[in-house]
């Protein structure tokens, strides 16, 4: 499908380019841009759904619309996503292609590759109701599988050079609770675990995951946090308590962040290095769910695109209400921010205080990493 071509990815860059001109921002350029790589849920998928059977899909409009093309991609965004933000932030010459996009060949691989998959989470069990989907095992599986044509491209001492130089993103987690312990009334995790020790259970399966990408050759792991998920359109349309954020899905969240960040700190002392970077994702969107119209929107509670009570309820499709000016909304649809939110937060993880950044952000790490290579 539409995947953004080297012709397109020009234009893309120049508008990067002078949007990207923020006050107080530190962009750090290598010579040769480090490989990037992305594993995760919906918040970082740029198109691998568009080749499975599934359901969780963002490939037809009006997602895009924001996009260079203005077609969609696969992004669930009206524009671009983190990862493509963050690429643009760490110097790449385009953002790294889904795994799964025939046109991710030859030196193309070099850039890296995305291997998330929509609807995603930590467990297994999570999402099945999306049916083919890249579960985290098997983007891991992929991994390795890129790795193995990489080598067969440069051979396998460049391929340990670009994987030890490379940056990696993960974001999972959000729909282990949306998707999988609060999809229904009764599910049979939320029969077999009470919430804290169902988080426990996560975190602890998500240290086996970040384990074995540090395994497969990671040495830089930036690690999102989910945001605060009863906060979102979605969550307000359909538990929210008197108009405001769903108390249950706040508390998942605010168990899960802090534990999360924990666990990063304790492997990144057993590894004696700092291979894992934590982002506060919950704290970066708070701000904006707290005080919109300090970050130049109109909302957080309503999506740009959807129907019923805060444009929360159903997909957003051709049919659904759509906001005439996508900037002013924090959520382009009922469960993901817009490319403005997306902005604010790729800035975060760059440049961000250690109240955002754990142990530092990710330009001080690129830094750090440019010296020492
Ligand atoms: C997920 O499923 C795969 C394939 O069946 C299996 O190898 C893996 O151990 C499972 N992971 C967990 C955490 O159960
Ligand atoms: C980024 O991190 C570095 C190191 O912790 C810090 O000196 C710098 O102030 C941070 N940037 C911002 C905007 O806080």
């Amino acid at each position: 499908m539409a995947v953004p071509r080297p012709s397109n990815f020009i234009s893309f860059r120049m508008i990067i380019g002078l949007l990207m001109v923020v006050p107080g921002m530190v962009i750090h350029q290598t010579e040769a841009a480090r490989a990037f790589f992305v594993f995760g849920d919906s918040l970082v998928d740029s198109g691998n759904n568009n080749y499975l059977a599934t359901t969780a899909r963002a490939d037809s409009p009006p997602y895009g619309i924001d996009f260079p093309t203005h077609r969609a991609t696969g992004r669930f965004s009206n524009g671009l996503n983190i990862p493509d933000l963050i690429s643009e932030s760490i110097g790449a010459s385009e953002p790294p292609l889904p795994y799964l996009s025939p046109d991710l060949r030859g030196r193309r691989l070099l850039v890296g590759a995305n291997f998330a998959s929509a609807g995603i989470g930590i467990l297994n069990d999570t999402g099945i109701q999306f049916l083919n989907i890249i579960r985290m095992y098997r983007q891991l599986e992929y991994f390795q599988e890129y790795q193995q044509r990489v080598r067969a491209l440069i051979g396998a001492q460049q391929t340990t050079r670009l994987l030890g130089q490379a940056l990696t993103l993960i974001t999972v987690g959000g729909n282990d609770f949306v998707n999988n312990y609060y999809l229904v009334p009764y599910s049979a995790r939320s029969r077999q675990f009470a919430l804290p020790d169902y988080v426990k259970f996560l975190i602890s399966e998500y240290q086996k995951l970040l384990m074995s990408l540090y395994k497969l050759g990671a040495q830089r792991v930036l690690v999102t946090g989910t945001g605060p998920m009863g906060c979102v359109p979605a969550e307000l349309a359909m538990r929210g308590t008197n108009g405001g954020c769903s108390a249950e899905l706040q508390r998942a969240a605010s168990l899960f962040n802090p534990q999360l960040v924990q666990m990063l700190r304790k492997l990144n002392r057993k590894l004696g290095r700092n291979v894992f970077i934590g982002a506060n994702t919950e704290r970066m969107h708070t701000d904006f769910v707290s005080n919109p119209t300090a970050f130049g929107f109109v909302t957080s509670k309503i999506a740009c695109c959807g129907q019923g009570p805060n444009n929360g309820l159903g997909l957003c499709t051709v049919a659904s209400n759509l906001c005439p000016n996508r900037n002013i909304y924090a959520f382009w649809d009922p469960f993901h921010p817009s490319e403005k939110a997306n902005r604010l937060i790729v800035q975060q993880i760059m440049s961000g205080s250690t109240k955002y950044m754990y142990p530092m952000n990710l330009s001080t790490i690129m830094a750090l990493d440019s010296m020492t290579t």
